[in-house]
């Protein structure tokens, strides 16, 4: 049987994209769509502007939206999927928790907390089990994971292929797609015809989420990874996809092929939503690209080319679709991995 499933914040952009994954899951059954008080008794037809490539699904356009508020979320959903502001993620998310539900979250609110796991499947699977921890401390009958950043989760995994080399110093700057400010967050007259070389916040997420990530969890305690890590973030306007130019210096000598073999055979996870391969390395200079490669692995693959040996270490371009591989599908496969370690 489908497990229940309900999404906050179903109108929004994140939101769309998981109405999109989750409608033709097998393992999941939309029973609970959530957003502002102004959507709030709207079919999620008339609530949501719906700008998602394929049609709205049938059984979904016509379902209420409700309050976000788990009072007004059947008792019989068993997880929920969040993709609020993280303003309003802080305010309510705990609450879903103490009520019982099994919360997987896309807002940025808590993902750095000792007892919050921040995971990405394919890097840390382990880090879920911090979930006991958690209920330890927060006395939840509910649980709370989050996944990364969008812009984090599309270098992570490739660093996370490279860690035999011993990680010491990441740089990272990268350009990165208008969805990832949600469809209210840039305004066309800023970003056509331009580039801003600032997105607030962004660039510690990338520095401190990363670190988190690639971390030790020991069962009772998470330590987090010692890399230096720099991050510069820039917004372009492309629409989906981020696309990011990373450097690594490593404690061993590492070479372009080394790391592309490394790379291509970072394994994927036996999870739906999960990708084989995770990582496709390209031989071509000029790719990946946003419009051309955002889509490998129906989103959830990372692409990555471009590999150089320089006097700042290895140097290499990544590439994900930052609200399938960055949001929605992260927290897809969060729910996934949740299923498949018995959290739900
Ligand atoms: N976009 C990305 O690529 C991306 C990637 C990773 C993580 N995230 C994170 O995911 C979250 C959602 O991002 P988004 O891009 O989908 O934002 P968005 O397009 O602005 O959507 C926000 C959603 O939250 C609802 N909402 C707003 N204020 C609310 C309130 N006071 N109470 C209840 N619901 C409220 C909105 O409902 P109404 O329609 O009723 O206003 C809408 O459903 C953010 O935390 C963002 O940082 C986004």
């Amino acid at each position: 049987m489908a497990v229940r499933a309900g999404v906050l914040g179903a109108t929004g952009a994140v939101g769309q994209r998981l109405i999109q994954l989750l409608d033709p899951h097998p393992e999941f059954e939309i029973a609970a769509l959530t957003a502002s008080d102004s959507s709030a008794g709207k079919s999620y037809r008339q609530a949501a502007k719906w700008r998602v490539n394929s049609p709205i699904p049938d059984d979904v356009a016509d379902m209420t939206v409700t309050a976000t508020d788990p009072d007004e979320v059947p008792d019989d959903v068993d997880l929920i999927f969040s993709s609020l502001p993280s303003s309003v993620g802080a305010e309510v998310e705990p609450g879903f928790c103490e009520a019982g539900y099994v919360v997987s979250s896309n807002s940025s609110n808590g993902r750095m907390d000792d007892d919050i796991p921040l995971v990405i499947p394919e890097v840390n699977p382990g880090h879920i089990d911090l979930l006991e921890v958690q209920r330890d401390e927060r006395g939840w009958d509910g649980a709370m994971v989050k996944n990364p950043n969008c812009s984090t989760i599309t270098f992570v995994p490739t660093l996370a292929a490279l860690a035999e080399f011993g990680l010491e110093k990441v740089h990272v700057s990268t350009l990165q797609a208008v969805s990832g400010a949600g469809y209210d967050g840039v305004s066309s007259m800023e970003i056509i015809d331009n580039a801003i070389p600032y997105i607030g916040s962004e660039e510690d997420k990338l520095e401190t989420e990363s670190r988190k990530l690639l971390g030790e969890f020991d069962g009772a305690e998470l330590s987090h990874n010692s890399m230096a890590v720099s991050a510069s973030c820039n917004r372009i306007p492309t629409i989906d996809g981020h696309l990011e130019n990373v450097w690594v210096e490593t404690e061993e000598e590492l070479t372009v092929d080394a790391a592309a073999e490394a790379m291509r055979e970072y394994p994927s996870l036996d999870l739906r939503s999960s990708p084989d391969p995770l990582i496709h390395v390209f031989e071509e200079p000029d790719r990946p690209q946003p419009r051309m490669d955002r889509t490998l692995g129906d989103g959830m693959a990372i692409a990555a080319g471009g590999l150089q040996e320089t006097p700042f270490g290895l140097q290499y371009n990544c590439l994900a679709h930052n609200t399938i591989r960055g949001a929605a599908g992260a927290s897809v496969l969060n729910g996934e991995l949740l299923l498949e370690q018995g959290y739900i």
